[in-house]
């Protein structure tokens, strides 16, 4: 089975749609207005489509968000049954302070094929390599970019890590100075972090680090496309985490979690910019059109582009 291909000029349209709401609201130092705008545009449009759709990954859990929270249904309930994750506005503080990055994103598989995670933080890891004992979550970040200078017969020196600025890397920053790798450090954004390995024009041979658990979900959808390799596990720092990650099904809380594990079987991956980052172009208005830009992926077809449209406002 394989998620048809009719699909991915819909979804492009869908988070074409959230970008352009989102967009209006770029600058506006209003991260919530900002990410309400993009939910709103997200929703209203995934239940238009032909499908039996359900979130696993959104805004959260019902309690806490209305729209797109883990379990919605969506869709007119006529077509194939989706695994949809959505984060319908990927760096909020880039929308609010008008930065590049923020990007409108969803990742779709088959029922049952994506992995319905929870709202904590993820420690994660992405490379192009997919050789098995090269790079892993487990090794020390000496022992990777050891492994990986030696794979890639590069000098630790003329390879680049990108990592969230963040005091919590502390620690792996260091090693990798120590180690003369050179960082991307990035402050926001680390869907689009882990996406930089997936092409050499990015420049970027390994993202690590810890960032929030959905994000790790959303990108391991692409980076399946991209045939790059990809290692997540969850960091639970509270009991409610802890308690809320056993109601989900998650018996071993320390599991490293390998890519196929995350996302399986056919997917479907669409982010577009909201405004210009490494990856695609934000959205630009002229008169009564826009343009958006989207990164897509629809592995069964062996789609990997970047799509650009002009629509009617
Ligand atoms: P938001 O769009 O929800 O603000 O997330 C931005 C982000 O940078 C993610 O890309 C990343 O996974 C997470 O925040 C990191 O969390 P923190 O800011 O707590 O380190």
């Amino acid at each position: 089975m394989s998620i048809n291909k009719k699909f991915v000029d819909q979804f492009v349209n869908i988070t074409s749609k959230a970008a352009l709401a989102s967009s209006y609201l770029v600058g506006k130092k209003d991260k919530n207005a900002a990410d309400k705008a993009a939910v709103d545009s997200m929703r209203s449009e995934l239940n238009k489509l032909s499908i039996k759709g359900q979130i696993v990954i959104g805004e959260g859990e019902l309690d806490e968000a209305p729209m797109l929270y883990v379990g919605e249904e969506l869709g007119n309930k006529n077509g194939p049954e989706l695994d949809i994750a959505v984060d319908p506005l990927e760096g909020t503080n880039f929308a609010a302070n008008n930065l590049p990055g923020a990007l409108s994103v969803i990742a779709v598989a088959e029922k049952n094929n994506l992995f319905n995670a929870p709202e904590t933080y993820m420690e994660k890891i992405s490379t192009k390599v997919k050789e098995k004992n090269v790079i892993d979550l487990d090794n020390s970040v000496k022992k990777n970019i050891s492994n990986l200078s030696d794979y890639l017969n590069k000098n630790p020196e003329n390879l680049t890590a990108c990592i969230l600025d963040r005091p919590r890397h502390n620690q792996i920053i260091d090693e990798l100075k120590k180690m003369r790798v050179n960082l991307k450090l990035i402050s926001d954004g680390d869907v689009s972090g882990a996406l930089l390995v997936t092409d050499e024009k990015y420049n970027v041979d390994i993202f690590l680090g810890t960032g929030g658990g959905p994000e790790g979900v959303l990108a391991a959808a692409a980076l399946d496309a991209f045939d790059c390799s990809f290692q997540g596990r969850f960091l639970f720092k509270t009991d409610i985490d802890i308690i809320r990650a056993k109601k989900m099904g998650i018996k071993d809380l320390s599991k490293k979690y390998e890519l196929n594990e995350i996302v399986s079987g056919d997917s479907l991956f669409c982010a577009t910019g909201i405004t210009s980052g490494d990856l695609v172009r934000g959205i630009e208005i002229q008169d009564n059109e826009f343009i958006s830009e989207t990164l897509v992926t629809h592995k069964s077809s062996d789609l990997k582009r970047v799509i650009k449209l002009k629509q009617n406002i």
